[in-house]
């Protein structure tokens, strides 16, 4: 079992690259969020009244800046089990600082127990991908259990091919995206070796067996599968683009 102090995503060089470079690391990372948002927008005004969003997995609070300005009248939580990203997410949301709060947790743990108010929305990015197969379906039966009659999850996350090959050719393509933004100098000097090490991990390494903490990949069907077992009502893929898709599920 990895210890927490050893995880990658917890030190704040590694947080401060990721935050700084996130659109040059995640060809997607800007649509995918645009997407989330105007989900959340319609889904907000489908339903009126008060709305709270709960981001697991939020980092450094990119995407909530984005749903707080686009929804006025929206709060937010957002949990995160890294205390470097969680205050770049307080720096960054310092401006909607009553309509947010901050809970460091680990996906794996009890976040429902930390929740102070009941939410509309769940969302996640780039994410829920570092838990196995195992804690994914438990995470997504919590979701599940904690959300209204109406509410809506939606994981923008990497989402594998099921076949072999198109899934080795997509990781390929990001590796090849991510070498031309360290050459360019696009990707930070403090980021290489995390990117070095992905491509290692995920390229170099395609097929070897993934432990929780890695890029537990796995395909749309699977996923959605998960999201009926936990309890969703409908379960669909609302976005799809190489690696990344949109995962919705209602309740
Ligand atoms: C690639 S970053 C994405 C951050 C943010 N969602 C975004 O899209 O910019 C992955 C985030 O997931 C968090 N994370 C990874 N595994 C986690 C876990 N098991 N529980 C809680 N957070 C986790 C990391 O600390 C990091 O903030």
């Amino acid at each position: 079992m990895e210890k927490m102090a050893e995880y990658r995503w917890n030190t704040s060089e590694f947080a401060e690259g990721y935050d700084a470079a996130a659109p040059e690391i995640h060809p997607r990372y800007t649509a995918v969020q645009e997407q989330i948002v105007q989900l959340l927008i319609e889904h907000a005004k489908s339903l009126g009244g008060s709305y709270h969003v709960v981001d697991l997995g939020g980092g450094s609070g990119r995407l909530l800046q984005r749903v707080l300005t686009a929804i006025p009248s929206a709060t937010a939580t957002i949990i995160d089990q890294s205390e470097a990203f969680l205050a770049l997410a307080e720096r960054r949301l310092a401006p909607f600082a009553n309509r947010v709060t901050y809970v460091v947790s680990r996906l794996q743990e009890d976040w429902l127990a930390k929740l102070t108010q009941q939410p509309q929305a769940i969302i996640s990015t780039s994410a829920i991908h570092h838990l196995d197969p195992v804690e994914k379906q438990k995470l997504y039966q919590q979701i599940a259990t904690k959300l209204p009659a109406g509410g809506l999850f939606l994981n923008g996350d990497e989402v594998r091919p099921e076949d072999d090959v198109e899934y080795q050719a997509t990781m390929e393509r990001w590796a090849d995206f991510m070498r031309a933004g360290m050459q360019s100098g696009k990707i930070p000097q403090g980021f290489h070796p995390a990117a070095s090490s992905w491509i290692e991990r995920n390229v170099t390494k395609f097929g070897q067996p993934k432990k929780s903490g890695d890029d537990c990949h796995e395909t749309a069907p699977v996923q959605l599968g998960y999201f009926r077992a936990g309890g969703f009502r409908e379960a669909d893929v609302a976005w799809s683009e190489e690696l990344w898709s949109v995962l919705r599920g209602k309740r």
